[in-house]
């Protein structure tokens, strides 16, 4: 068993499900459009084109977010997770829509590994030494101006000679990070500068993380949940 089959243990017959983005969550994608044609009645709301285009193709029936509002559950992958849940995400460049899904769910799944395992499972978010932050492209200079005030450097995402272009028709800026000591205080800095649509860091939101070492399962739920 994979995380992503340990997760359909989350879903039941008539939820609505946030699908993630990334290499885990199109494990999900694929497992979930198993069930979906076996019988199970769920609906979706995808956090990328990419996303929607995999759920469509596996049979998952798609709706709005405005449909589909509350969602029941998001399951969605990572790149990094702290103890306390705190999440960096957003390095398959999809972070703002699946903040914005996330949000929108009464429960947020997160799945880490087979692969990458220890470098994604951090005492402290920033250990890979990346942030990504989208930001509208009218407001790039000024945007990568308040981030290095802030101390940070940071570099566009280019592909090829040209800058990426996000589903919402954004680019994203790279941070270099290191240990963040205070995530919810980064976020908010970030946050405040014009122009900033989201960043990859998620504070507070993830209720279970579902990690899979080698062919071993382990369920961790945040206290409370
Ligand atoms: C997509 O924008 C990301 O937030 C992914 O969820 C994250 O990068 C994890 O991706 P993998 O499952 O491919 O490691």
């Amino acid at each position: 068993m994979t995380n992503a089959d340990k997760a359909l243990e989350f879903i039941a017959d008539g939820m609505t499900v946030g699908l993630g983005s990334g290499s885990a969550s199109e494990h999900f994608i694929a497992a979930l459009g198993e069930r979906v044609r076996a019988g199970l009645r769920i609906r979706g709301v995808p956090t990328s084109n990419h996303s929607a285009d995999l759920a469509e193709k596996a049979g998952i029936p798609l709706v709005s977010l405005e449909e589909g509002l509350p969602l029941d559950l998001t399951v969605d992958g990572a790149d990094e997770v702290d103890p306390n849940f705190n999440l960096i995400k957003g390095y398959g460049r999809a972070l703002v829509r699946e903040k914005v899904v996330a949000a929108s769910s009464k429960m947020l799944v997160i799945l880490v590994g087979p692969e990458h395992i220890e470098e994604k499972l951090v005492k402290v978010l920033g250990g890979r030494g990346r942030l990504p932050v989208e930001v509208i492209p009218f407001a790039l200079p000024l945007c990568k101006r308040r981030i290095q005030e802030l101390g940070l450097a940071s570099q566009l995402f280019m592909q090829g000679d040209k800058p990426f272009v996000t589903d919402n028709g954004n680019y994203i800026l790279d941070c270099v990070v290191r240990e963040i000591k205070d995530p919810a205080g980064l976020e908010n800095d970030l946050k405040s500068i014009p122009g900033v649509v989201g960043t990859g860091l998620f504070v507070g939101m993830a209720d279970a993380i579902v990690i899979q070492r080698g062919d071993k399962l382990d369920v961790r739920r945040r206290t409370g949940t």
